[in-house]
């Protein structure tokens, strides 16, 4: 089994992270192994912790239910040491009133903000031009008052030609810290590792889990040779992996790696590949939420339970 970070490693990115204040928490009993492991993003010595939050179910609500259960769900994910937050633009008056809650002071300079440029699936916009773009990025800094992002992502790779030199403009200029571009489907994963033989990026996010694990051919070889960081998105399938699992039983020898349940089978195999630097679980619960960062803490499965692992799943989809 590979082992969750030391002790050392701990106070090191607590300290670093400033977030060692946030323990004791009220109720709960935090220790080394309740913390979600960090690894350091390639080319630097930044430690990422490895389960992050997909926000835009839960966001796209908050004015209509209110900040409460969103504020819950990030509460948990800070208790439990984790920091990534992938986010889009969307409305101003959503986007805005998301902005102000990353910056309530249990969260303020504890998170790491993903942005993107691009689409605006909220307002149902597929596409914008060069200057499009940079108002986009410019409307989210002052929307979010982040500046510098700290990773600003071409959505989809869409419109590569014209966004692309302005994230690598808007980096050099000291308003991003890392830059790169996302996809959610299979069919463009060949169009990604093209962009990633000629438009070197700091970090991917593309689709990966056991329904989904194309990645492990060809992507996650290149991205590691580049030094390229990796984050997960649709870790779940939007939810479909959950219909292949209902109603089954775990089996014994997932306790093995400290797995108590199907949603962290699946992370921890996508987790225990060492070349993710991060999985963005979307999530509108604080249960779910806590389920999903346990499963970023303790063991992780070795190469020869991750091959056992797949097999085992794959009956399940054959069923
Ligand atoms: N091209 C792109 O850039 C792109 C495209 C797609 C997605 N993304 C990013 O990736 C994130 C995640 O992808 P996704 O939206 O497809 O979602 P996902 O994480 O694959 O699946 C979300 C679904 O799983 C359920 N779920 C989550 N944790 C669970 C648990 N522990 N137990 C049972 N059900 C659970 C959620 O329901 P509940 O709400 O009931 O928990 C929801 O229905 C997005 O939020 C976004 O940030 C990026």
């Amino acid at each position: 089994m590979l082992t969750c970070q030391t002790r050392r490693d701990f106070l090191k990115t607590t300290t670093a992270l400033g977030v060692s204040s946030l323990l004791p928490v009220t109720g709960f009993s935090q220790t080394v192994a309740d913390t979600v492991i960090k690894r350091a993003i390639p080319g630097t010595s930044e430690m990422m912790p490895i389960l992050g939050f997909g926000s835009s179910a839960a966001v796209e609500v908050l004015l209509k239910t209110g900040p409460a259960s969103l504020t819950s769900i990030l509460e948990t994910m800070v208790k439990l040491g984790a920091s990534v937050i992938d986010t889009a633009p969307r409305e101003t008056d959503v986007e805005q009133a998301f902005g102000q809650l990353l910056l309530l002071p249990q969260f303020k300079g504890k998170l790491f903000v993903n942005s993107k440029v691009g689409r605006n699936r909220a307002l149902n916009l597929k596409r914008v031009d060069k200057q499009g773009g940079i108002n986009q990025i410019r409307e989210t800094e002052r929307l979010s008052q982040r500046n510098p992002a700290d990773l600003i992502l071409v959505d989809t790779m869409l419109d590569m030609d014209l966004h692309w030199p302005t994230l690598q403009e808007e980096k050099s200029q000291g308003n991003a810290r890392y830059i790169g571009y996302t996809t959610s489907n299979t069919v463009d994963h060949e169009k990604m590792e093209g962009y990633m033989n000629t438009h070197q990026p700091d970090f991917i996010q593309v689709n990966y889990s056991l329904l989904e694990p194309e990645i492990e051919q060809r992507i996650l070889p290149l991205a590691r040779d580049k030094g390229i960081a990796v984050m997960i998105n649709t870790p779940f399938g939007g939810g479909e992996y959950f219909k292949t699992v209902k109603g089954l039983t775990l089996p014994d020898w997932t306790a093995e790696f400290d797995c108590t349940s199907w949603a962290q089978f699946n992370l921890k195999y996508i987790l225990s590949e060492p070349a993710i630097n991060c999985v963005l679980t979307e999530t509108t619960k604080t249960t779910n939420m806590e389920e999903n960062l346990r499963a970023a803490t303790g063991h992780l499965p070795d190469a020869e339970m991750r091959k056992k692992m797949k097999a085992h799943f794959d009956t399940l989809v054959k069923k």
